[in-house]
């Protein structure tokens, strides 16, 4: 039995305001993920007017319960967590800006290098992409070379988006196929090596080929599990050729573990980089690090106004207390597990073949069949009937409980059914009420 009657949803005032959105604001909205079209075009809805734990009430007044990315990632522990809130009203109520320093960013520091131990500075930014581009700078101002190996994604900055100035290719595997660098100058073509996760040949090739070059090898720990040997490898090529190490945590971060997935790995970078789930959803992030690599940022030029506000620190230190206090990686990994189980069980009993992935808290599903884009949009759309905010990637939150999950692998099991009808007699696309969804990150990590 699935929660929720099962209907097409009306998202018709969604629609309009999104069609609008895309005359006023180029590309409808500010992050790739968010677009509606990468769920179902024309039928997901765009906006929401309400998100409390795992719910989200739409535009429309649509009562959906998230079960799919999770506010990308950021809500670790639940839309509009009463904990992390109340910290924040306070804080607002003190005033969230002045002449004067928040102590919050200073007793934030304590606490991150107390939960990293091999840490012992912080520096704090807004946002992931802009924490990645600091850690770079210091990476680059620390060796005084220029050279990146990385694998992954790491945000939009020109320092990464560089990598496809030599070969508009090379972040193909890494991020999405056919990424333009336009607007990012020439002069940075070459200075990034793309290598592969759990493929440390890759990365000694680059060391070997650039040795005295190298700044800075950077990487997230693991959003699969991390072959033998292979962290271990890394980071004795750091050691060997003096790049920093930079350890992207800002989606495998508090997944595993209150702090980086690292912690759970039993390998020290030099730099590692928290957002999304550290201040819950509210703007703040992270870059910790080694002494002698840190105080570089004063050799150089890193400050921004926005950085020194109260609210961001104030819900970094409400979520990272909450987080140790309530064992959630615990209930993630629970949950994640029970959703993996649920799609496989579901594509077995339809007798589709699907292949599961990443770990637990962030866990996903690829289609074997034909037509891939249209099955998966298919399946958002089933999903979004049956009163599920839903796509082939699921991010777990603290505030799922087991009774969405029964609720969700139900509905899971029902949509396979139909997909795996709708496979056989050639009716997936006929059955669609919009496009298909765009495609993706892919991601190699
Ligand atoms: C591993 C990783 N690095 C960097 C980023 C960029 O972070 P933000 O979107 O906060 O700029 C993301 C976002 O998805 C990410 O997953």
């Amino acid at each position: 039995m699935t929660a929720n009657k099962i209907a097409p949803l009306n998202t018709a005032d969604g629609q309009a305001l999104y069609k609008k959105a895309q005359k006023l604001i180029p590309g409808g909205t500010q992050l790739l993920s968010k677009r509606p079209e990468m769920f179902a075009p024309g039928v997901w809805p765009p906006y929401y007017n309400k998100a409390k734990g795992a719910e989200v009430i739409d535009l429309d007044g649509n009562k959906l319960i998230d079960m799919s990315i999770c506010g990308v990632g950021a809500t670790v522990l639940g839309y509009a967590d009463a904990d992390v809130d109340r910290a924040v009203k306070t804080a607002i109520d003190a005033g969230s800006m002045a002449t004067l320093n928040c102590y919050e960013e200073v007793d934030l520091a304590d606490l991150l290098v107390e939960v990293h131990p091999w840490a012992d500075m912080a520096r704090f930014s807004r946002s992931g992409g802009e924490a990645m581009a600091i850690a770079v700078r210091i990476a680059r101002a620390r060796t005084d070379r220029q050279v990146i190996a990385f694998c992954g994604y790491h945000g939009w900055h020109d320092w990464y988006l560089s990598a496809n100035l030599a070969d508009d290719g090379t972040l193909d595997g890494h991020l999405l196929p056919g990424l333009k660098p336009r607007g990012v100058p020439q002069e940075l073509k070459g200075m990034m090596q793309p290598f592969h996760y759990n493929d440390a040949k890759s990365l000694k090739k680059i060391a070997t080929k650039h040795h005295e070059k190298l700044a800075a090898i950077v990487m997230e720990p693991a959003r699969n599990a991390p072959a033998p040997g292979f962290l271990s490898a890394v980071r004795q090529i750091a050691d060997e050729t003096g790049a920093v190490l930079i350890f992207d945590e800002i989606t495998a971060g508090f997944r595993l573990a209150t702090g980086g997935i690292h912690l759970t790995l039993g390998i020290e970078p030099d730099i590692a980089v928290f957002a999304k789930a550290l201040g819950n959803g509210y703007p703040v992030s992270a870059i910790i690090g080694r002494e002698r690599v840190m105080s570089t940022a004063q050799d150089t030029f890193i400050s921004s106004t926005a950085w020194t506000e109260r609210i961001g620190p104030t819900a970094a230190i409400a979520t990272i207390r909450k987080h140790r206090k309530e064992g959630v990686p615990d209930h993630l990994v629970r949950i994640g597990k029970r959703v993996m189980s649920g799609w496989a069980k579901a594509a077995k009993g339809a007798g589709i073949e699907i292949e599961v992935s990443g770990i637990p808290p962030l866990a996903q599903f690829a289609f074997k069949a034909p037509s891939t884009d249209n099955v998966r949009t298919l399946f958002t759309q089933l999903m979004l009937d049956r009163g599920y905010l839903a796509k082939n990637t699921f991010y777990a939150m603290y505030a799922h409980t087991d009774a969405h999950i029964d609720g969700y692998n139900a509905a899971c099991a029902e949509t396979f059914e139909i997909i795996a009808s709708a496979l056989r007699s050639n009716k997936v696309e006929g059955l669609l009420r919009g496009p298909g969804a765009h495609r993706s990150f892919q991601r190699l990590t």
